[in-house]
């Protein structure tokens, strides 16, 4: 059993007025499986919010209404002055929200400079009537910029995205975020798949968007590593938040206990 009635748990610090992206009361079910249950969840700018949860917790559904890929059944989300009862990916985008998707939507056949601007492509002119040149020496500074920006070195931005490894993809995939991204950059499972070496890389590309003073929200299995970056966390059971607040309250056990459900036998009180 939970010990905190389940609803809304209130953001630890700020107020809600600071959010960059706040998400409130929100249920969202697929057919009989009710995949979340009254989740109210706030991110804030320059923060890392970490979110746990076991399989089926609810984690990626929250996501997707985050980022306009899904839409609520009921609730409302807040992006800055912007409230609304869903998004769409267009206007999340537009609100300077982006995620770095589990496949990450790269086109590997690409140059890392060619994906950085995928759908945003520089032109050298835009006069009507005119041939459009693709402005490519722009570009190719813009996207050392944008990985420099998230302390990504790569040896050349003119490489396909195939050639790279798993976490410079990833590291891609993030900077390309970060790039078009003005309020919040949403990951799940950012993690996943990579080794070691590879992880470390883009846990370092979390702190440096947070850092950037975006919100960042991150969705992974990998506890330990997320308490490295995370300034706050939020634990999800069964499609509900059942814990929330400053990352240093929480601990690897507690988090644990909380997936499962045994947080009553591991942690004092939830709610502050
Ligand atoms: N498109 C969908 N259609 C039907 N059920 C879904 C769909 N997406 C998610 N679910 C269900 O909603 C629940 C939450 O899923 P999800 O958000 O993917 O959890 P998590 O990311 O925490 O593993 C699960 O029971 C899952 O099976
Ligand atoms: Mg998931």
């Amino acid at each position: 059993m939970r010990s905190d009635a389940g609803r809304s748990p209130a953001a630890p610090q700020a107020s809600p007025a600071e959010a960059a992206l706040a998400v409130v009361d929100v249920c969202k079910s697929f057919g009989h499986v009710q995949a979340l249950t009254d989740v109210s969840l706030s991110a804030y700018p320059g923060q890392v919010l970490a979110l746990f949860g076991d399989n089926g917790a609810g984690k990626s559904t929250l996501m997707k209404i985050m980022c306009g890929a899904l839409q609520p059944d009921t609730g409302t989300i807040r992006v800055g002055d912007y409230e609304a009862p869903g998004l769409s990916i267009q206007r999340a985008q537009s609100l300077g929200i982006q995620a770095v998707y589990q496949d990450l939507s790269l086109a590997p056949h690409l140059m890392v400079l060619e994906n950085m601007f995928l759908g945003h492509e520089l032109y050298r002119s835009r006069w009507p009537g005119f041939l459009h040149v693709l402005d490519r020496r722009r570009m190719a500074m813009e996207t050392v910029e944008a990985l420099e920006r998230i302390s990504i070195r790569l040896p050349s931005v003119h490489v396909p995205v195939m050639k790279l490894s798993g976490g410079q993809r990833q590291a891609v995939a993030v900077a390309r975020a970060v790039r078009w991204a003005r309020r919040a950059v949403l990951m799940d499972e950012p993690t996943a798949a990579l080794g070691r070496v590879q992880s470390d890389l883009v846990v370092d590309t979390i702190r440096a968007t947070a850092r950037a003073n975006l919100a960042v929200v991150v969705v992974s299995h990998d506890i330990p590593r997320m308490l490295e970056v995370a300034d706050q966390v939020a634990v999800m059971r069964h499609g509900r938040i059942v814990a929330h607040g400053s990352a240093a309250d929480f601990t690897l056990a507690r988090i644990v206990g909380l997936m499962v459900g045994e947080e009553s036998r591991t942690a004092p009180r939830d709610e502050r």
